[in-house]
């Protein structure tokens, strides 16, 4: 597969998913459980969209609930590349809930995800590099570095 650079244009996504009484307790609140699931789905298709690789998912920083997701609300989750090393690629998930009825949307979510490109014999494979396009992309691409080395610090620590 070719490993010509891609930008983080090229393989944003954005997902609309309507919560139902099945994703939720009984007093309505989505379980975090669904929105961890929603955020690691759109997370890994951003992923296998950049690497054209199967790709798994290594970790998901720590995630905030700021917000609750109630029943009936449509969860909608933008993601987008920051960085990529030489297997792993960092995806920021964005999550808000729209309320269908006045269409006042919240900030629920904000997410880390790694994912770890494989090869056809589950081994860590090279992805390609990510073109710097704009300003924000450098910020991101150099903030995504700091937060790569903080997670081999703890995991040499673990
Ligand atoms: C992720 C996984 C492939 C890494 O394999 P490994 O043998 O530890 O590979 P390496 O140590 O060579 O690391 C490969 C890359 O993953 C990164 N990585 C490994 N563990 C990581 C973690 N916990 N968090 C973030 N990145 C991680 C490394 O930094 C390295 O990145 P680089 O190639 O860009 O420098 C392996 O741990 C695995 O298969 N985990 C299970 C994944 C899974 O089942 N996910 C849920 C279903 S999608």
């Amino acid at each position: 597969m070719s490993l010509e650079p891609k930008s983080a244009e090229d393989s944003r996504a954005e997902m609309t998913v309507r919560m139902f009484p099945s994703d939720a307790n009984p007093a309505g609140n989505v379980f975090g459980g669904e929105i961890l699931k929603q955020i690691d789905l759109i997370a890994g298709l951003v992923a296998q969209r950049h690497c054209r690789k199967n790709a798994v998912t290594a970790s998901i920083d720590r995630v905030n609930f700021l917000k609750p997701v109630l029943v009936g609300n449509a969860l909608i989750m933008n993601a987008r590349i920051n960085y990529v090393s030489r297997s792993s690629m960092e995806i920021e998930v964005r999550v808000e809930a729209e309320n269908l009825m006045n269409g006042t949307r919240i900030l629920t979510n904000t997410a880390f995800v790694t994912s770890v490109a494989l090869d056809d014999f589950g081994k860590p494979a090279s992805v390609p590099s990510l073109l710097l396009v704009t300003e924000d992309d450098k910020k991101r691409f150099a903030e995504g570095e700091q937060r790569m080395l903080q997670r081999k610090r703890e995991r040499r620590t673990n």
